[in-house]
């Protein structure tokens, strides 16, 4: 018999094949048993009768949940079973039995679920969220590629601060005393841009974050372009676009995940260019006028930004905001010097910040004077303020957080879902 997967079940109709998975879930009477088996690629319908199977069936008429069995038998289309098809067996291997599987059909509490992770990912909602987070990322490569962009793995043990120092993860390194875990890839994609163009990374970040929202992760990963002679509007041009293209071409890829996952899609398909643009001043008056007691120079906090986008249909930059709130590196607007040329991109629907991107400060003088007012070491910047020594350009880029628009997309509660092993404040365990 020919070995096949579940989602080849089309080219294989009528045939007599052999299947390799698990138990999902078991129906049983005294003479069939209908098993919901998995294999990675789908679920279908095994059905397993006493006539057919002898000796094995008093064992698979009660195979435990999430046991490991190898099928053999005829693939039959029945609109009327899980995944549409259905297997008639001609035998079944049974390769593991299983303990008594610790995540039933009961609600079990997010603590739990998380403490078991290790199983918890086998679950049909959590296999779906994955198989978006792949067609994103994806996508997110695809894109890049489509637009001319090199890819540039950057460092993940740095010795220069990228954001706010305040959330560093610090690592003993030999001799040289202490590195810290990256928290973007950005500084060195700016050193790229000067033999490249066009650059982009894409892997893990780390921020040592107090924090316990549903918005924060201590390890993430992160997607970061950057762009040589683009200015801030080139930037925010480009967002929109990419925005658009991943969001589109995942949920068309991934529809039916999305649909186990019970999210609507039609807010998603209004996200196409062009996106709403406010200043934070603007963004400040809305919250003002809705009771917030927010002052200038504050950063948005979540429950600000969750206001925010209940006002607009389709995400929305924030830009321009007050230099003090920021980071070091963006450029400073020439008129207004306690502005920066920055946006950050809220997502609809509540869901906030997925993305954080600015023009960059190229004029040597105005970067070092911003290292020292930030309480930065100049010396730590060495090679960073020689990118403006040979060369200097307008550049601009951003940093997409791949969990925040992944919970989106799935329209998920919390991003912890969203990562196969989610590290947070209080979990580095399994
Ligand atoms: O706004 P951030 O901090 O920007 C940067 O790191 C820039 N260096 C990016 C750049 O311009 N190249 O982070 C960018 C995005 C956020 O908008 C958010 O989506 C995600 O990264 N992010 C987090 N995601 C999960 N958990 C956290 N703790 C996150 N912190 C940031
Ligand atoms: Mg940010």
């Amino acid at each position: 018999m020919k070995e096949c997967s579940i989602s080849q079940f089309p080219e294989y109709i009528g045939q007599d094949v052999t299947i390799k998975g698990w138990v999902s879930n078991r129906r049983s009477s005294g003479r069939v048993s209908f098993l919901i088996f998995r294999d990675g690629t789908g679920i279908c319908q095994v059905v397993a009768e006493r006539d057919v199977l002898g000796d094995t069936y008093q064992e698979i008429r009660k195979i435990p949940i999430e046991s490991s069995v190898i099928v053999h038998g005829k693939v039959v289309e029945e609109g009327r079973s899980a995944g549409g098809f259905e297997v008639q067996a001609s035998s079944i291997d049974i390769v593991h039995l299983s303990d008594e599987f610790p995540i039933g059909k009961k609600e079990h509490g997010p603590d739990f679920l998380l403490s078991n992770r290790h199983l918890w990912l086998r679950s049909a909602r959590q296999t779906a969220i994955m198989r978006v987070r792949d067609a994103l990322v994806r996508h997110v490569r695809n894109y890049f590629y489509e637009n001319t962009f090199t890819l540039i793995d950057t460092p993940i043990f740095t010795t220069t601060c990228g954001e706010d120092t305040s959330n560093l993860f610090s690592v003993d390194y030999f001799d040289l005393g202490k590195t810290y875990l990256s928290q973007t890839g950005q500084l060195y994609l700016e050193a790229a841009i000067f033999g490249l163009g066009k650059v982009y990374c894409l892997g893990p970040t780390f921020r040592a974050e107090r924090s316990k929202t549903r918005r924060h992760l201590t390890e993430f990963w992160m997607v970061e372009a950057e762009m040589a002679y683009y200015d801030h509007k080139m930037n925010l041009d480009l967002q929109e676009d990419f925005v658009s293209y991943i969001v589109q071409n995942t949920i068309a890829e991934r529809q039916e995940d999305l649909k186990l996952l019970e999210r609507d899609i039609e807010p998603l398909k209004r996200v196409v260019p062009p996106f709403h643009r406010i200043s934070y001043d603007e963004a400040l008056d809305i919250l003002h006028k809705q009771g917030s007691d927010i002052v200038w120079g504050a950063d948005l906090g979540g429950d600000d930004e969750t206001v925010i986008t209940q006002l607009f249909d389709k995400p929305v930059f924030i830009e321009n905001y007050p230099k003090q709130t920021k980071a070091f590196y963006m450029k400073q607007h020439p008129d207004r010097p306690e502005y920066v040329f920055c946006a950050d991109l809220l997502a609809p629907e509540g869901y906030g910040e997925i993305i954080g991107g600015s023009q960059r400060e190229d004029n040597y003088d105005l970067l070092i004077k911003a290292i020292k007012d930030n309480n930065l070491e100049p010396e730590t910047y060495g090679w960073y303020l020689d990118l403006r020594r040979y060369g200097s350009v307008p550049h601009a880029g951003f940093g997409l957080g791949i969990e925040r628009t992944l919970s989106w997309i799935c329209g998920l509660k919390h991003v912890r879902e969203t990562i196969p092993f989610p590290r947070m404040l209080y979990r580095a365990y399994p």
